[in-house]
């Protein structure tokens, strides 16, 4: 066994060395970055968790030490004894930590050898793929490093901040019975119980309602939650929620409590200061404003209703549109006059994405208009416009008129693709927003019903409940998301805690006694033994470190991560599995 891991420890860590340790002897242990032999000198980059430092080989170390170091090759694991010294004059390198000094080898023992990775860990073209199938080397990149470093901050601050504050961590089951977030289940066979299926929890939802049942006043989890959903760059199917619940309290008290730990862990992460409270848009204004319920509030270009100054316009499809009932909004981009024509037909192809049939555009100028529809409008439309938008020369207005959701749909897209366009994001600006007064339901066309926009346990504003029967659209929920530079990081509610308003809920939702009791009979039997007024949240844990680590995916902030199909590259999850394991479970595959 290497002296030096039983009897010579590790003094420091690489990356932690400074001017300030100049002469003092240490022992390092780490892998070998690079090697750079410089006709007798080698030179080699140690790494370990904390950083990069540049160690010594010299010859006078005599042959046993620098002939081993001959031996040296990409990621081999070292120990070495030296001597920190402050580089030469000039010497000095500015893009490391500890770029001012060098450790002069005495001592050296190779731990283990290595193969030549698959990849070079300074390369950051190389593909995603081979990345996570060497995921235990991709996670020896400094950069992946950082980024799980920050993440488990960040869970420590919770914890910290939560028991604080008077709650308890209380693990729930991951072997459960459907939930009702409203994604694709994952399911688990029963062995003993043939023909049977567990569901793993798409969150923790019932158990922690239950857990206000029992009286446990503050609950909190740090919990992975799995839904078989289609995947993005900010979605996984098992991610993890910091989830919450309380009892006894209002929107107010649970909105407060998540300020309070937005601004510790922003703080304790990444030492920025909140200005609390945060801001707060209702889900109505979120949509005319912004044309979605996650707005990135990082920038202005708002949505403009001009229906009522085209709805007898020269231009015959505004007219039209607002004769119909439709909408025609418009986004202005300030200083975007150098958008050329090319610039502006893409943008069409663009909002066709999201139904838009078309996209009108008018480039300001000092007198006139340059656009298409100059020509059908009157003078007095114009200016009108230009007044309701506060246009100057330069901007650049782009009007949709269709149906108010493919309005919405469209320019509240545009107005993001524009401002990454044309630089308006500001990369450090942190901007929250709580969106509150969500409707209670939507009309499903596909289901051709109503259903619930959070999940049926939302509570609806009580005074809202005579439109229960009469305009069940109008409802408005308890529920509240916060919204973090356009990613929706959390949301949650207050929920039912009286039976005869869950009945309301139930029968506006088109469910039957019978199936509600078969899908979440045991919370429903919970509630008529005296449950208190609650309610919770639940942030994205890995999509808050995703926007404190300021990167583009949720891949990044997650050690085993999925790909886009939800495969792990790494393990080869999912496979397949041999007759004697699917005989057991009582299962065949039919395709
Ligand atoms: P919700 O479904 O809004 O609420 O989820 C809460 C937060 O979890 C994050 N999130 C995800 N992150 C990564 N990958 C996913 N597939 C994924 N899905 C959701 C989001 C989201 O805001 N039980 C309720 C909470 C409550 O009502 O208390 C719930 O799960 O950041
Ligand atoms: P047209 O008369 O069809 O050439 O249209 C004149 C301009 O109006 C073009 O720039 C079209 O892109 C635009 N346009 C067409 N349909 C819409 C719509 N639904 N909303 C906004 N602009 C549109």
């Amino acid at each position: 066994m290497s002296q030096f891991i039983t009897k010579d420890k590790r003094t420091h860590y690489c990356g932690s060395l400074t001017s300030v340790d100049d002469g003092k002897e240490v022992i390092l242990m780490g892998w070998a970055h690079r090697r750079r032999d410089h006709g007798g000198v080698i030179f080699v980059d140690l790494r370990d968790r904390e950083g990069i430092v540049q160690i010594v080989f010299n010859p006078e170390a005599g042959e046993t030490v620098h002939g081993e170091a001959h031996k040296i090759r990409s990621e081999y694991v070292l120990a070495v004894k030296g001597k920190v010294r402050k580089r030469p004059e000039g010497m000095d390198n500015p893009a490391l930590a500890t770029g001012q000094v060098e450790v002069v080898i005495s001592e050296l023992e190779i731990l283990n050898e290595s193969k030549t990775p698959p990849f070079s860990f300074d390369d950051e073209e190389i593909s995603e793929n081979i990345r996570l199938k060497y995921r235990y080397l991709d996670l020896r990149r400094p950069a992946i490093q950082q980024n799980l470093f920050l993440r488990s901050r960040l869970a420590s601050a919770t914890r910290h901040y939560f028991e604080d504050n008077g709650f308890i961590e209380v693990e729930t089951p991951f072997l459960t019975k459907s939930t009702p977030e409203g994604a694709r289940d994952y399911l688990v066979p029963s062995r003993v119980s043939k023909g049977m299926f567990y569901a793993l929890p798409q969150s923790p939802q019932i158990f922690k309602q239950l857990l206000m049942v029992s009286g446990f006043d503050r609950y909190f989890q740090i919990v992975k939650c799995f839904r078989d959903e289609d995947l993005r760059a900010d979605r996984q199917p098992e991610f993890t929620q910091i989830d919450v619940e309380m009892s006894f309290i209002t929107e107010e008290d649970i909105m407060k409590m998540m300020e309070g730990l937005m601004a510790t862990i922003f703080r304790a992460c990444m030492g920025r200061e909140l200005s609390l409270p945060l801001p707060r848009l209702t889900y109505a204004d979120a949509i005319s404003r912004y044309g979605k319920d996650n707005p990135d509030v990082r920038f202005g270009m708002e949505i403009v209703d001009l229906t009522a100054i085209v709805k007898d316009s020269g231009f015959k499809l505004f007219a039209e549109v607002a004769a119909s009932g439709g909408l025609i909004k418009a986004i202005k981009a300030e200083n975007a006059a150098s958008l050329s024509r090319k610039d502006l037909d893409g943008l069409k192809d663009f909002v066709a994405i999201y139904g838009a049939k078309g996209l009108a555009w008018a480039k300001v100028n000092a007198t006139d208009w340059t656009s298409p529809i100059f020509k059908f409008l009157q003078p007095a439309e114009v200016s009108a416009i230009g007044q309701t938008m506060d246009a100057k020369e330069g901007d650049v207005i782009f009007f949709v008129a269709d149906t108010a959701k493919v309005v919405h749909d469209s320019l509240g897209n545009l107005r993001i693709n524009l401002a990454k366009k044309l630089n308006l994001i500001d990369p450090e600006a942190l901007a929250f927003t709580w969106i509150t007064e969500f409707p209670l339901m939507e009309y499903s066309e596909t289901d051709k019903r109503f259903v619930s926009t959070h999940h049926p346990f939302t509570s609806p504003f009580i005074e809202d409940l005579p439109l229960m029967t009469t305009d069940p659209g109008k409802v408005r929920a308890k529920a509240y998301d916060l919204v973090l530079n356009g990613s929706e990081i959390g949301g949650g509610s207050i929920r039912i805690h009286r039976k005869d308003v869950q009945a309301q809920v139930f029968s506006a939702l088109g469910l039957s006694d019978d199936e509600a009791k078969l899908k979440f009979g045991f919370l429903l039997d919970a509630l008529e033994y005296g449950a208190p007024p609650h309610g919770g949240l639940a942030f994205g844990l890995d999509r808050l470190t995703m926007i404190m680590t300021k990167t583009e995916s949720i891949r990044d902030v997650i050690a085993f991560p999925k790909t886009q199909k939800a495969a792990c590259l790494l393990s080869d999850a999912p496979s397949k599995v041999s007759i004697e394991q699917l005989m057991e479970l009582s299962l065949k595959i039919i395709v």
